[in-house]
């Protein structure tokens, strides 16, 4: 056992000791004055480490490691939902490689607008921090540039939101030039409005009246580090912006064609973790990634796949949601996701076993309704059916018109799974008896591949085929019609 998981052993281990597995401090200071939901101590959330399994992926992380406190604030919705926010929260920032260390909930009707966590609550996230030995507090939420700073100013140390940890993640993630353009442009997005708030008590005046000349085209006097900053990103920004718009139609060439040959496809979309990568492998035997982390999969993955009666079509694994997607990051999903909207089928995944699949799956259709993506069937694969409650999956079942319980992981209901993508699938409609020259294997192959074949056998002249086509292939046939 590493260091580092002995030491998320022994925290968990003295979080087990607690009552009920929360852990309520009795922190208030803040005496009878205060409104109740601002008395209300901060809910210390236990057990949010997911412990890392794999040692070596541990000890490279090692490297960027923070040590991490969760903040989150409860408005509305039971205490399960504001536990289940941090859940995620916690699989996010470990996912980014930081090590979470506490959490903590504050109930509170709405956030703070100058420190998030009511003041009173923000100097004891200070002591938890302290006593934790944390550099980073992680919030559950976006905050506007002020809190950042305000609460910063409190706890002393870096505080970030959670679309800057998704957005981490995503820039750790990508791996195409495409995919990496976008996540930079997102990133850029982000912190062009929060530029003033990043080193603030160094001093920004890197230009200021003394570097400043007076002269045609240079800065004019006072012009801050800021600016010159803003003006970089902006500068960016716009190159960057060219660069994707260049790539766009590459891909839309390739997906094009793709179009063109018709051949059936089916988009696996659902959200993070849910085993879409792990039901891919499962319906095609084909090595992609698999991760008990966040966002394993980060561009889209293509593969080629067959019903049991022959006939070919595509299968693409997509980008994994998450709830609250931060707005910058819609647009790198909606290149993405114009896979799914061409898609004839939508395998929408989700995990059986998360305690809240219903709140998963419509965060899922959020996504796809901003991307315009919701014109396509879609069938609901519950998955993990191996570790879900029996009563959950009935649940599923009962609201989802169409939809099916699998485990990608021990293969229950697969064969039912590949049967319906082959009932979906549109089928070739055109009825052809050709006769095809030897010459033209290649003409045979195509039928094969992408049509049904009803009868077929080899004669004098070439083969003769019975089959039913698409309409483009049955008018290339036209020429062989016997
Ligand atoms: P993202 O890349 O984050 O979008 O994840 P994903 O949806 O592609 O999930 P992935 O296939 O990477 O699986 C996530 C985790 O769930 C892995 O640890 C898998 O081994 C596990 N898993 C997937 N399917 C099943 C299943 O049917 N049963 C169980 N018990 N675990 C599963």
């Amino acid at each position: 056992m590493t260091d580092r998981s002995q030491h998320l052993f022994d925290h968990k281990a003295s979080a087990l000791a607690d009552e009920d597995g929360f852990l309520v401090d009795d922190l208030g200071t803040d005496g009878d004055q205060l409104e109740r939901e601002e008395r209300a101590a901060l809910r210390r959330v236990s057990g949010l480490s997911t412990e890392l399994e794999d040692v070596t992926e541990v000890e490279y992380r090692q490297l960027r490691l923070e040590r991490v406190v969760l903040a989150g604030v409860w408005g509305e919705g039971t205490v399960e939902d504001a536990e289940n926010s941090l859940r995620e929260l916690a699989a996010l920032a470990e996912t980014a490689g930081s090590e979470v260390l506490a959490g903590v909930l504050q109930r509170r009707h709405r956030p703070d607008p100058s420190t998030y966590l009511g003041s009173g609550k923000a100097i004891e996230l200070r002591d938890i921090v302290i006593a934790e030995g944390a550099d980073t507090v992680v919030c559950d939420t976006e905050l506007a540039p002020s809190q950042r700073r305000a609460l910063e100013d409190v706890v002393k140390v870096k505080v970030i939101d959670r679309t800057a940890l998704i957005l981490d993640i995503f820039a750790q993630h990508a791996k195409s030039r495409e995919g990496k353009a976008q996540v930079e442009l997102a990133q850029l997005q982000y912190l062009l409005p929060r530029l003033r708030g990043w080193g603030e008590s160094m001093s920004r005046q890197a230009g200021g009246q003394a570097a400043g000349g007076q002269g045609m085209g240079s800065r004019g006097p006072g012009e801050t580090k800021i600016e010159l900053d803003r003006r970089r990103i902006n500068t960016r920004i716009a190159k960057l912006r060219r660069d994707l718009a260049g790539m766009k139609t590459h891909r839309d060439t390739k997906r094009g064609s793709r179009l063109a040959s018709r051949t059936p496809s089916v988009a696996i979309a659902g959200y993070t973790n849910a085993g879409k990568s792990t039901l891919l492998n499962r319906l095609t035997h084909a090595g992609v990634l698999v991760d008990n982390q966040l966002f394993a999969t980060l561009d889209t993955t293509v593969r080629r796949a067959e019903t049991a009666d022959g006939r070919e079509y595509t299968l693409t694994d997509t980008v994994g949601f998450v709830r609250a997607l931060p707005h910058q990051l819609v647009e790198a999903f909606r290149s993405t996701l114009e896979e799914v909207a061409d898609a004839d089928l939508l395998l929408h995944v989700v995990d059986g076993s998360h305690p809240d699949p219903e709140g998963q799956i419509s965060a899922v259709r959020a996504v796809l309704a901003d991307v315009d993506a919701t014109d396509v069937k879609e069938v609901i694969v519950v998955n993990k059916a191996d570790l879900a409650d029996p009563e959950v999956l009935d649940r599923l079942r009962l609201h989802e018109k169409y939809s099916i319980a699998v485990s990608a992981r021990t293969g229950e209901g697969i064969p039912e799974l590949v049967a319906l993508i082959a009932e979906e699938l549109p089928r070739p409609s055109v009825d052809v008896n050709v006769l095809v020259p030897y010459s033209r294997g290649d003409l045979v192959n195509r039928i094969h591949e992408e049509g049904e074949v009803l009868d077929s056998e080899h004669v004098g002249e070439g083969t003769r085929v019975v089959a039913r086509v698409n309409g483009d292939l049955a008018a290339e046939l036209g020429a062989f019609a016997g």
